[in-house]
């Protein structure tokens, strides 16, 4: 009798991340729980209205770290979590889950229920041969020409993406819709964002309620790649998701920014740089059409 309860317990105990290939049984490596959140958890009843988002804190390092461990096969190593919780110049944010935890005496611990991870990355040829070709049209729709002007006068590339390199709920709150609530804080993010194209990411070819959850969340699956992910001296295909941001959807949010920006910016826009980009695309149109007169002359 003990013995089967002791059984029951140890079932209890363990985890399962679909992101962890299938073997040749076609099954897949339980994890027993390494975090600490479980422990902190047991017996507590999740009052969803309570739980709240906001980034990652150091104070966090080394649970962020074990959730890693319960939920990607992908041995991250510390420079990984260095980069992240540095931000490294802004190229990485998080967000995450938390969940205020009474534990007794007026104490309230923060636990962490859920996180996303992204990384800053430019459109560049490495995007479109992850994402594939065919999302080259909806780049197009969505670029505005006016904000690529300017960049003829910066040294940097015209345009970013956002790139989410890990997103993983607790196994005790999935279907609580935190996963969503995660990704739409980067969506949201990312639209908010001068210059950012979208979203994009890779998820292992097996990984169904992965999958699931992206295309349930708008997000349209590219190109499949073979071969992405190396597990244990194994290779494994990826299926690439993306979200570019419609032309709409960007104007919506640089109103939004413009309602909210301080008078003297919006006269600054409205007087100076509205009249300077006029002047320019007046200057391109009257060279080009020179450019162009001489040569049907020249021909
Ligand atoms: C994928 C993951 C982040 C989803 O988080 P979640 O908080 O459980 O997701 P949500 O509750 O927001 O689910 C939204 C939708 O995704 C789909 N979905 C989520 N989990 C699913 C599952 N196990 N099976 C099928 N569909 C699923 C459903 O369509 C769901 O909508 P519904 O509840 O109306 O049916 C979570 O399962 C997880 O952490 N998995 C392990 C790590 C991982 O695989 N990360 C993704 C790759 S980076």
């Amino acid at each position: 009798m003990s013995s089967e309860i002791n059984k029951e317990e140890e079932k209890e105990l363990l985890l399962l991340s679909e992101s962890f290939p299938l073997d040749e049984k076609n099954e897949r490596k339980k994890m027993k729980p390494v975090a600490e959140v479980h422990t902190l958890l047991k017996g507590v009843t999740i009052d969803k209205e309570k739980i709240f988002y906001k980034a990652i804190g150091l104070d966090d390092y080394e649970e962020v770290k074990k959730l890693h461990k319960e939920w990607f096969p992908v041995p991250y190593n510390e420079e990984f979590y260095e980069n992240i919780f540095k931000k490294n110049n802004g190229q990485y944010d998080t967000v995450g889950a938390y969940y205020p935890l009474d534990m007794g005496e007026g104490k309230i611990k923060n636990v962490l229920l859920g996180l996303i991870i992204i990384q800053w990355r430019y459109v560049n040829k490495y995007f479109f041969d992850i994402v594939g070709k065919e999302v080259s049209e909806e780049i197009n729709r969505s670029i505005d020409y006016e904000e690529e002007i300017s960049f003829l006068f910066t040294k940097y590339p015209a345009y970013f993406c956002l790139y989410v390199m890990t997103l993983g709920v607790i196994d005790e709150c999935r279907k609580m819709n935190i996963g969503t609530k995660l990704l739409k804080s980067v969506l949201n993010y990312g639209i908010n964002t001068p210059y950012c194209l979208g979203v994009y990411l890779n998820v292992i070819e097996n990984n169904f309620s992965g999958i699931k959850f992206y295309e349930k969340n708008g997000m349209t699956k590219t190109k499949h790649l073979k071969d992405f992910y190396e597990i244990d001296g194994k290779k494994y295909n990826s299926e690439s998701f993306v979200m570019i941001y419609s032309r709409e959807q960007k104007n919506k949010a640089r109103s939004y920014r413009f309602s909210q920006m301080k008078w003297y910016r919006k006269l600054y826009k409205i007087l100076i740089l509205k009249p300077f980009y006029f002047l320019v695309k007046i200057f391109l149109m009257i060279f080009l059409c020179r450019w162009f007169s001489k040569k049907v002359k020249a021909d």
